[in-house]
């Protein structure tokens, strides 16, 4: 059986309180339902703030998820202001999503930034989520896990179709070797099945349906 990544991606959502509630109520659900996770991994990526605190949750509820961070500053430690640097994320987080459509629209980050973001994240041994908008958008080397998010279906309720996702996967394959690639926008309980059964898709990245455990639950389930 393939490997699924099934990643949670709270952009900018959740305090600490509420993110040690969130790793309790679907750590309970899992023991619960008596769930066994099997090749499926879950990786959280909650805001920089709660990282540390959600890592002693997770220990401490013997819960077995791993960490993403949802940027990474394109520079080293040093003199710059308000960033955090890969040094610092690797002590909490073994993952960062990287070249995210919302860091390129609200935030102008441009190719040659993202490619700087992964390499920093490459050398303090993060792995990099890339993300892609389309077939056009450049891969940078480094990557070791691609998330296809087209932008018109991100929160949008309007997920792209499994068969064009499926597609998009082989193409990035074709081009990059065995490298997981997972869809992402408006995954829901519903329909993470028809995208995670696909032969070529290894998982989703899940943004709003990710905000209520429950509703993660059920996407844990059903993938
Ligand atoms: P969505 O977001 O699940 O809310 O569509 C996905 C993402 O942006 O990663």
């Amino acid at each position: 059986m393939k490997k699924l990544f099934i990643i949670a991606n709270w952009k900018s959502n959740k305090t600490i309180e509420e993110t040690e509630k969130w790793l309790h109520d679907l750590s309970e659900g899992l023991n619960k339902e008596n769930i066994n996770l099997g090749d499926k991994k879950i990786i959280i990526a909650p805001s920089f703030i709660s990282l540390e605190h959600a890592n002693y949750c997770a220990k401490n509820l013997k819960f077995p998820v791993e960490f993403a961070a949802q940027d990474i500053s394109a520079f080293d430690e040093g003199a710059y202001t308000g960033e955090i640097n890969g040094r610092q994320i690797k002590e909490l987080a073994n993952y960062v999503i990287i070249g995210h459509s919302e860091r390129r629209k609200y935030f102008g980050e441009t190719d040659e930034l993202i490619g700087q973001k992964v390499s920093i994240a490459t050398r303090h041994d993060l792995a990099p989520i890339f993300c892609i908008q389309n077939e056009n958008t450049p891969i940078p080397h480094g990557a070791e896990i691609v998330a296809y998010e087209p932008v018109f279906a991100i929160g949008s309720g309007h997920p792209d179709t499994p068969e064009n996702a499926e597609e998009m996967s082989k193409s990035i394959k074709k081009e990059l070797g065995d490298i997981p690639v997972l869809y992402g926008g408006s995954v829901v309980p519903e329909n993470v099945k028809s995208f995670t059964s696909m032969p070529n898709i290894e998982g989703v990245l899940v943004g709003g349906a990710s905000l209520d455990s429950h509703k993660f639950l059920e996407i844990i389930k059903n993938a």
